[in-house]
């Protein structure tokens, strides 16, 4: 069993979790997740850890509240138990001096690039964030992203905070203004991960992104989360959840991402969880 020790909403619907877990916080590495199940007969689900701290024993998660289970998560307050965590999994971000690095954060999605952003600071790089909501009060993570960057912009979609317009206009900003970027990491929505590659793909940076398909056992096992990268089958628990931007098949990762889209929302309405892939095992 594992114990919340803090539970505290940073926006509506986006609740931060400190969870003990001595072994994951000293294993862990950025980019890595942990998968979780609430109570002992329910779902399995990735989350990746934000932050750790090895010497209390303690890593940090931050959940939206999506599908049946985040939802139930987000509805867990600190002394409650978590009956199994397991990892970390994944391969960590590959992290290295790059020299600028652009660090993008949509939405939620900012929680998973700040590891890799304060990473890519400690590697010795020139790191630019930028992090994009879609209103004032969704913006996460601010203090924290300025405190690993050289520079820190927010970009919120209606105007409310920030710079007004999608996290790409800023980055395009940047490249029209002449910037040397040599390495983009993009976290967020699939449309702005992809959004993000097809600025990229011109100039010829490295870009990276991190995916989020369908996982059940995050082992390599159930092939839940098949994605296509470069035209061959790659398992993002194994082999990612990090791949080169310019290679992912953006189309097929939604496509796969939409398909229990109706269990997933008779599960929520019902409150049972039934999940076809585990019935497929
Ligand atoms: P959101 O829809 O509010 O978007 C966040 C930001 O992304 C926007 O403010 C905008 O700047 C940018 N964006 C969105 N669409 C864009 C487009 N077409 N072109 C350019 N930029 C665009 O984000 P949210 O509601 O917080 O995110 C929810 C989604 O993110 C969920 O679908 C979730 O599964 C996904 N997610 C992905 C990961 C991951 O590992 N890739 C992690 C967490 C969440
Ligand atoms: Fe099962 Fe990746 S989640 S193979």
């Amino acid at each position: 069993m594992y114990r919340i020790v803090s539970a505290i909403f940073l926006a509506e619907n986006i609740k931060k979790f400190v969870i003990e877990a001595p072994r994951v916080a000293k294993k862990r590495m950025a980019g890595q997740f942990v998968m979780l199940r609430i109570e002992e007969n329910g779902e399995r689900f990735p989350l990746t850890i934000a932050d750790s701290d090895p010497e209390n024993g303690t890593i940090t998660l931050i959940v939206q509240g999506a599908g049946k289970s985040t939802r139930a998560l987000n509805g867990m307050e600190a002394g409650e138990m978590i009956s199994d965590l397991v990892g970390p999994l994944g391969t960590p971000s590959h992290i290295e001096y790059f020299g600028t690095a652009v660090s993008i954060g949509g939405g939620v999605g900012t929680a998973i690039a700040y590891p890799t952003a304060a990473a890519l600071k400690a590697a010795g790089n020139y790191v630019i964030t930028i992090n994009g909501a879609r209103t004032k009060e969704l913006v996460i993570l601010e203090d924290e992203m300025k405190a690993v960057s050289d520079e820190a912009y927010i970009t919120t979609d209606d105007g409310s905070y920030g710079i007004s317009g999608f996290v790409t206009q800023k980055l395009q900003e940047l490249i029209d203004t002449g910037r040397k970027i040599d390495f983009v990491l993009a976290i967020g929505p699939i449309p702005m991960m992809k959004a993000v590659a097809e600025v990229t793909r011109p100039y010829g940076i490295k870009t990276v992104v991190s995916l989020n398909p369908i996982m059940i056992d995050g082992t390599g096992m159930c092939g839940g989360c098949r994605v296509t990268v470069g035209n061959e089958i790659k398992f993002a628990c194994v082999d990612g959840p990090e791949f080169d931007a310019h290679l992912v098949d953006f189309k097929n990762l939604a496509d796969r991402n939409r398909i229990y889209l109706k269990e997933e929302k008779e599960s929520a309405e019902s409150g049972v969880h039934h999940c076809r892939l585990t019935e497929q095992m």
